[in-house]
């Protein structure tokens, strides 16, 4: 294991993983608007549930902060290890069993160590995915999954994230998404990167050369826009209306609203 001075923090709360099975769900697809993202995440928990082995799991959440994406069924059965380089995500985070303030670029553990990781709306925010890819790649057992979800860098979304300053990030989450704290200490928009691997094209033929097999891929439509059309009607319509532009002046049949992605990948 790597270790430095400020990182690299362990706490192990709970002995077992019942010890602290959630009773709620700690995380977000309760809260993603009905959309293509929403059903992408029902399709990644429908196979993750019939993929994993049966029994007790250990799983890592890489970047996991303080909320899961993934099915109560599959954290009820698990240890799960979160990795997070942000101190107040750490402190927040009340559904791991281990918590670790460390950097997943530089953290290792020992090779074969997890049936499943998770890489969740991280990735863009990493200077050196190959780092942390490698990381991974390393950590997951032989027929180990992980998932990655990350925004589509090409997609309109992700080339304004990419090319405006963090402020407006912090802007759009309070006042376009209504989230008050946004920008705070350990609250999101975290500061992004865009590494050329965050590109799913890429991601995949890295994981590929890894030994990886790609068992699902989805490219959707950020839940940015049906929360955009709920919470701001008249800005919904402008930025449909520009996408719409966009889809028509581009070549080739792509959607620039599909801002995000889901990737399953199995070690062989
Ligand atoms: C957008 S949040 C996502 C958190 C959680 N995975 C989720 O989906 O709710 C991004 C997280 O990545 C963490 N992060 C960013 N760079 C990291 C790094 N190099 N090592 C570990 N965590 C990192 C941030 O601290 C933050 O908690």
């Amino acid at each position: 294991m790597t270790n430095t001075l400020t990182l690299d923090r362990i706490h192990t709360p709970l002995a077992d993983a019942d010890a602290a099975a959630p009773a709620i769900h700690p995380q977000s697809l309760l809260d993603l608007p009905p959309g293509e993202a929403r059903q992408s995440l029902l399709t990644v928990h429908s196979i993750l549930e019939a993929a994993l082995p049966a029994g007790p799991l250990a799983i890592y959440e890489a970047g996991g902060g303080s909320t899961s994406f993934l099915p109560l069924k599959v954290l009820r059965r698990s240890h799960i290890t979160v990795v997070d380089i942000d101190e107040d995500q750490v402190k927040n985070n009340n559904y791991a069993q281990t918590t670790i303030l460390g950097d997943i670029q530089t953290y290792r553990f020992q090779p074969k160590s997890f049936d499943f990781i998770v890489c969740y709306n991280v990735i863009e925010h990493v200077p050196d995915v190959e780092a942390a890819l490698s990381g991974f790649c390393e950590a997951i057992k032989p027929n180990g999954l992980i998932l990655i979800g990350a925004p589509n860098p090409k997609s309109l979304s992700g080339v304004v994230t990419k090319y405006s300053p963090h402020w407006f990030h912090v802007w759009f989450y309070r006042y376009v998404r209504g989230d008050k704290k946004a920008g705070l200490p350990g609250e999101a928009p975290f500061p992004t990167h865009f590494h050329p691997l965050v590109t799913l094209g890429r991601l995949e033929a890295f994981a590929r050369a890894r030994g990886l097999q790609v068992i699902y891929r989805k490219v959707y439509e950020s839940p940015r826009y049906p929360e955009m059309r709920l919470r701001k009607p008249l800005l919904a319509t402008l930025v449909d209306a520009a996408a719409k532009a966009l889809n028509f002046f581009l070549p080739g049949k792509i959607d620039v609203r599909h801002g995000d992605y889901h990737v399953i990948l199995r070690k062989l």
